[in-house]
Order: C-alpha cells, then sequence, then structure tokens
C-alpha cells in the first residue's frame, strides 16, 4: 500500500568525484524493491541526473524558494531544480530551519511551489532535545506539522520526515517506542486533516543517525515507511545495506 522509500540527502557535501557514489548505488540496487531517492547538492543534480537515467534511482532537491523566479540571489525554484531532474525536494530541514531562520509558515510556502512544478515535498518536523526533555514533543510535532503542510497534500505530492534534531548527525537515536509514538501520533493527524485514505497511503519516514547496524530494528518500528538519512547516504557501501534491511522490513 505505501511503497517504502530510502532517501538520502547530502547536505552540502560532494563534488564531482562523488557521482562514482551513485553508479556504485545504482548498480548495487538495480533489483531493489524500495523507492530509491538522493538529494545531491544542487550543482550535482543535472550530472547525477544523466547518469541516473535509466535507472531506479531518483533524486531531488535539499530546498527551494517559494517563488518561481526573480530577484532572490543565491536561491533556486522548484522549477529549476525539477528542470535539472529532481522529483522531490526536501523542505523544512532543522538546518534550514536553524541556519535560515526557516519557519513552518515558509516552509508551507516552499511546499505549494513545489507542487506548483510538479515536485514531490519532504517536509521534515522534529523536537530540539529541551523540547523533548520538557515534555512538548508531541505539542511541537503538531504544531509543525499543522503549519509546515498546506492544504491539498495528497500521498503523491507529500512525504513526511520526522527528524529529531538531536538524532542528527549526533549518533544518537530515540528508542523505537519513541518513534513509534511520533509516527502513530502523525499517522492519525495526517488521517484527522487529509482523511483516512491519505494518511493510509501516505509515506513516513524517520531520520537521525540511521546506518546500516540500526535500520532493521527502525524499520520494523510502527508506521515507519522508510529513512531520510545523512551521513551514511553519501557511500554506496553505507547506504546499500540500509536499501536492503528496508527492502527485508
Ligand atoms: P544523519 O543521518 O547524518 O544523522 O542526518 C540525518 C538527516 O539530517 C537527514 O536529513
Amino acid at each position: 500500500m505505501r511503497q517504502k522509500l530510502a532517501a538520502g540527502n547530502w547536505k552540502m557535501n560532494g563534488t564531482g568525484a562523488a557521482l562514482a557514489e551513485l553508479e556504485a548505488l545504482i548498480q548495487t540496487q538495480s533489483a531493489a524493491k524500495s523507492e530509491i531517492l538522493i538529494c545531491p547538492p544542487a550543482t550535482l543534480l543535472s550530472r547525477a541526473a544523466d547518469i541516473a537515467s535509466e535507472s531506479n534511482l531518483s533524486l531531488g532537491g535539499q530546498d527551494c524558494h517559494a517563488a518561481s523566479s526573480g530577484a532572490h540571489t543565491g536561491d533556486l525554484s522548484a522549477q529549476m531544480l525539477k528542470e535539472a531532474g529532481a522529483t522531490s525536494v526536501i523542505l523544512g530541514h532543522s538546518e534550514r530551519r536553524a541556519d535560515h531562520n526557516e519557519t513552518s509558515e515558509t516552509v508551507a510556502a516552499k511546499a505549494a511551489a513545489a507542487w506548483g512544478a510538479g515536485l514531490t515535498a519532504i517536509v521534515c518536523l522534529g523536537e530540539t532535545l529541551a523540547e523533548r526533555e520538557a515534555g512538548d514533543t508531541l505539542q511541537i510535532i503538531g504544531a509543525q506539522f499543522a503549519t509546515s503542510l498546506p492544504d491539498g497534500a495528497t500521498a503523491k505530492n507529500t512525504v513526511i520526515a520526522y527528524e529529531p534534531v538531536w538524532a542528527i548527525g549526533t549518533g544518537k537515536v530515540p528508542s523505537l517506542a519513541q518513534i513509534a509514538e511520533v509516527h502513530d501520533f502523525l499517522r492519525a493527524e495526517l488521517s484527522t486533516r487529509f482523511g483516512a485514505e491519505m494518511a493510509a497511503t501516505t509515506r513516513l519516514l524517520y531520520g537521525g543517525s540511521v546506518k546500516p547496524g540500526n535500520a532493521s530494528d527502525i524499520f520494523t518500528t510502527s508506521n515507519v515507511d522508510g529513512a531520510l538519512v545523512g551521513g551514511a547516504s553519501l557511500k554506496a557501501e553505507d547506504f546499500s545495506p540500509i536499501i536492503a534491511a528496508l527492502d527485508a522490513s
């Protein structure tokens, strides 16, 4: 009912030499059951798209501007990403929320722009350690969910990634019960707002220190449909066993 999704976020890593990792991934994962998505730096998108054409690997951006064009030095529009070969775009990653003061309102405007260009929006939500320790996790996730997603979200145009800020790049992973609590909550929120059919078909990813050694456990957790992987997506030899674990889940 929901095709599993293994998504890699390369963040600000990778020059042309990193494209060899895509070639290796394509070679080893040609029979994967899961959907495989890599979001490289935008500078690599069109070369990556050439390499990935005819393969089961798709490509995404890591951010887009809410406007379709204009005086926004350094920014990229959703249409530009689409033309460069992206099918998806990550939006509202906690690094963008922190480094670029992105609010959930901004994220919603970007999601609408992504949809307008025909891209799937991978909308990221997550609590800080202080918020978790204060017992506010579901309240924070609920507020981010309510504001970051515009009306009109569908299972085709939207993927949600739960990425606890304190688990990103730290090697710390929530307990499986903590992951399940948030994913079950998000599934219920989707149903309340967008209806049972949409909720049953929309993918929910977990992200934050997913590695070959913990992937199997995470993928057997309630309502986890895949992962958004940072560091372990940079090398095919690390990402491949994660995809294999997802296929087996
Ligand atoms: P790590 O897998 O490196 O913790 O990063 C997760 C992430 O932020 C993916 O978007």
